[in-house]
């Protein structure tokens, strides 16, 4: 028997952008996608859909109502499904042991139990959401012990390496696909379903437990290059090198490589999956191991802080009352999404400090800033925090008027704005720091910005051109 009918519970960042590629590559499969949510699967079948990524639209577009639903008939979905993908959220958890750091898995287990409640027959169930080690056994334990009679399911880790903003090209052209588990005819079945676009020899089969500690790995070793480059990026700054020189000369070691070197603002979505690694190791009595890995989220958590508060010393020490602009609010370019992104904590350190601030991200709802500056872990007052932040149409009205930029996120389009109309609408001195080194510091200079950037000095701005007549021949 071969996969006819997949299922994918949860159409989040990982949901939606694999099942639609699975649908595009897989004409003979049917793919349903569920949520919970009413709203979410009401976007996915709209003109809009809930998240930006590049290249989904179209392919969306392509296979929506062929071979590609979205709906929220959960029941149907299971019922008819051969295969089903689990990617629900899995955030840290905000209560009880392990508070702040482990995964708290109560939509794993529901998808779980809903699952046992409503399937009449045999099933390959797929953990896609990025678990902590041992996840798949608490999935298989709800399964088992509330299977029906004549019901069999076979367990399988299939972890997504997808990045955002780059999750169509990432799935088409995937290094390689995971997949473990224990039953070799369930792991042929998904691996069938992959080799429709991916080469054979490009599929790693493992055990359960090698494949879901993979994904944490390979997120924990990716943080651990970007907090090492920001770490070097303080050394540049106090000694005069220049970070990006170094990252190229230490990339071009081809047992090192260049990919994961860019010194910048910090803040990622890795800071979950590090937290879990942190928490599993500290569960495993391997402290030492614990806090090595502890260092690389504490060392992104130093960058942002260290950051913020350049920004704040070089407008002598005080923003309180000083309009700021904020350039991007995502956490990278091309996405929309915000999860724990730096602007945030640049954005709540300013309004801290008294700044009012003008915002502006190409793709950021205004209601997703609003939310997020607003949750009871950032502010106490939302009426404050509506008094105080403008979301702005586009990058010159949110500039206009400012005291200073921070760019936070690397969008292209910001590499491209007329830097001198917008020094002209600003209060003197006017400031720019760039959190993503994405700019022309030179010409900035020129333009008679005060630059700051992540990772190298910089020199003075070129003094305004003098009035002729005070020279004296
Ligand atoms: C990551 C992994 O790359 C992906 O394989 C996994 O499946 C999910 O987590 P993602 O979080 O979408 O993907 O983005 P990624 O490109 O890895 O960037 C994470 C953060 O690190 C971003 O804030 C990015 O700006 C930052 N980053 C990345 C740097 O600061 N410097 C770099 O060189 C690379
Ligand atoms: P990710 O980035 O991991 O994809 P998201 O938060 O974007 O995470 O998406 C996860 C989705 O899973 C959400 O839309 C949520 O409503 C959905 N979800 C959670 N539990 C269930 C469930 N039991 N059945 C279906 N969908 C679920």
């Amino acid at each position: 028997m071969s996969i006819k009918n997949i299922c994918c519970l949860g159409a989040g960042y990982v949901g939606g952008p694999t099942c639609s590629v699975i649908a595009w590559k897989c004409p003979d499969i049917k793919v349903t996608v569920v949520d919970l949510s009413v709203e979410r699967i009401a976007q996915w079948n709209s003109e809009k859909l809930p998240i930006y990524e590049p290249l989904l639209d179209d392919v969306v577009k392509e296979c929506r109502g062929k071979n590609l639903f979205f709906t929220n008939d959960i029941k149907t979905a299971i019922l008819e499904a051969d295969l089903i993908f689990i990617s629900v959220n899995t955030p840290t958890k905000t209560f009880g042991n392990g508070k702040g750091r482990a995964a708290d898995l109560k939509y794993v287990e529901g998808a779980a139990r809903m699952i046992a409640d409503i399937a009449q027959s045999d099933k390959i169930v797929v953990e896609k959401s990025t678990v902590p080690v041992r996840a798949a056994e608490s999935i298989q334990n709800i399964l088992y012990a509330n299977n029906k009679p004549g019901v069999t399911y076979h367990i399988l880790s299939n972890p997504e390496f997808l990045a955002e903003g780059t999750a169509i090209n990432d799935l088409l052209y995937a290094d390689r696909v995971l997949i473990g588990g224990e039953n070799s005819g369930a792991i042929e079945q998904l691996c069938k379903i992959y080799e429709h676009w991916i080469p054979r020899k490009n599929i790693l089969t493992t055990n359960t437990w090698s494949s879901e500690l993979s994904k944490l790995a390979a997120n924990a070793m990716l943080a651990q290059r970007v907090s090492s480059i920001n770490s070097l990026s303080a050394v540049c700054e106090a000694t005069g090198a220049d970070v990006s020189e170094v990252a190229r000369a230490v990339g071009l070691d081809s047992r090192i490589g260049s990919k994961f070197l860019q010194a910048s603002i910090g803040g990622s979505c890795f800071q979950k999956d590090i937290l879990n690694l942190v928490y599993i190791c500290e569960c495993l009595n391997l402290p030492e191991v614990a806090a090595y890995w502890q260092q690389v989220i504490d060392m992104n958590e130093y960058q942002k802080s260290r950051f913020t508060a350049k920004v704040v010393q070089a407008l002598f020490n005080t923003v309180s009352g000083k309009n700021i602009a904020l350039l991007g609010f995502a956490f990278k370019k091309n996405t929309g999404d915000t999860r724990e992104s730096p602007a945030i904590y640049v954005a709540k350190t300013l309004l801290d400090e008294g700044a009012t601030l003008n915002i502006y991200d190409p793709k950021v709802e205004e209601s997703q800033i609003f939310k997020d500056l607003t949750h009871p872990s950032i502010c106490e007052s939302p009426e404050q925090v509506r008094k105080t932040v403008k979301v702005c149409e586009d990058a010159y009205s949110a500039t206009k008027g400012t005291h200073a930029i921070v760019v936070c996120t690397e969008w292209d389009e910001f590499m491209v704005l007329d830097y001198k109309k917008i020094y002209d609408g600003m209060m003197k001195p006017a400031f720019i720091f760039d959190g993503r080194k994405i700019l022309d510091h030179e010409k900035l200079l020129e333009y008679g910005f005060h630059v700051q950037t992540i990772g190298k000095q910089l020199r003075k701005p070129t003094p305004p051109p003098r009035m002729t007549n005070n020279h004296h021949v």
